[in-house]
């Protein structure tokens, strides 16, 4: 449409005037869309002045890392660094089971790990003097969206649900400046300004999945184990939505481990005592309401069998039927 040619143009100007001639950013890809049209729009206004950087935070869903590496590299052919800071992470984590700890956490180590990033970037312009213009890389591009800024306590007009690991998350002595493209849009705006921008249906059309990652999905500590209970089951889940055909009829559908509770249970002539997974279907305009996805039972019914019949720690199933609000779609 008009209004998100224009968007996009003038958001092209902002940058550059905001960069200047010889600023460089580096920008977080999340593997989400918000990130991925940030970054194709600040690539449109600074070129290869810009670079990404996609951390691997550990916390990623199966398969994630290898499809962000491919589809969005493939769709911008922009720089991309992958960092794995897998260990980092979990180890800042350990033994926190507090939400917003736990946010802010990763927010603060997703900027550690930003200012590496910069600093090796530097380092590899600094033996070629003569990169073009290259003597700052002072710029960090976020996706955030106005629903972002809106939760998480932005000032007038706002409140404090959570804080969004790009937002109330930053760490106060971040010694880079925001560039935030996306800060007055909603999710289908941005969806919009990602086909103008010619980027591929699989990156546009994404579900929405949060930047702390499964951190947030696991209620409890997050531990590299749980993880990978929970990575397993969320893998089926997902699995089974797209054969079912569904994945553009829910919003997103979180899968959470209740890592902390074990409920009882027999398989084959055995007893378990395992924990459970919630499915978390939401259909939604922007996120800042939802409501529950009426799932068909058959679908619902081959994700419970095939979770507790393929994840050995996990022996019960449950779907969360809340609307937002009073629930948020994230359990954390
Ligand atoms: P809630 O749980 O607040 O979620 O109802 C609204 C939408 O935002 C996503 N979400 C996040 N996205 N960083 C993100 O990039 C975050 O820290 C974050 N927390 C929640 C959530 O998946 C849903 O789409």
């Amino acid at each position: 449409t008009w209004t998100m040619v224009n968007i996009v143009e003038e958001q092209i100007e902002a940058i550059r005037a905001q960069v200047g001639e010889n600023g460089r950013a580096i920008c977080g890809l999340s593997g989400g869309v918000d990130s991925a049209v940030a970054a194709a729009i600040v690539q449109r206004a600074i070129g290869d002045r810009l670079t990404c950087v996609y951390v691997d935070h550990g916390l990623m869903r199966q398969g994630e890392t290898e499809q962000v590496e491919r589809d969005f590299v493939a769709a911008t052919g922009v720089d991309l660094k992958v960092v794995d800071a897998e260990e980092r992470f979990l180890s800042a984590l350990a033994g926190i089971s507090d939400p917003e700890e736990k946010r802010k956490t990763i927010g603060r180590e997703f900027i550690r790990v930003f200012e590496a990033a910069r600093a090796e970037i530097l380092a590899g312009f600094a033996d070629q003097s003569a990169a073009p213009g290259g003597d700052k890389v002072a710029f960090l591009v976020q996706g955030t969206l106005y629903p972002d800024v809106v939760e998480s306590g932005g000032g007038a007009g706002t409140s404090n649900i959570k804080s969004h690991h790009n937002v109330g998350g930053l760490p106060d002595d971040m010694d880079l400046e925001l560039v935030e493209p996306l800060r007055t849009l909603f999710k289908d705006e941005v969806r919009q300004v990602g086909e103008q921008l010619g980027l591929p249906a699989e990156i546009v059309h994404r579900q929405p999945f949060p930047g702390p990652g499964l951190g947030i999905r696991i209620i409890g500590e997050v531990t590299r184990e749980r993880l990978d209970i929970l990575r397993e089951a969320d893998a089926i889940a997902r699995e089974e939505m797209t054969r079912a055909g569904l994945d553009r009829d829910v919003w997103q559908m979180p899968v959470v481990l209740l890592a902390d509770v074990r409920s009882v249970g027999v398989q084959g002539d055995g007893r378990t005592y395992g924990h459970p997974v919630v499915l978390r279907p939401v259909t939604s305009e922007d996120a800042m309401t939802a409501d529950w996805a009426r799932l068909p039972y058959d679908v619902l019914e081959k994700i419970s069998t095939r979770i507790t019949n393929e994840v050995r720690e996990v022996n019960r199933v449950t779907v969360d039927i809340t609307s937002k609000p009073p629930g948020t779609i994230e359990w954390e």
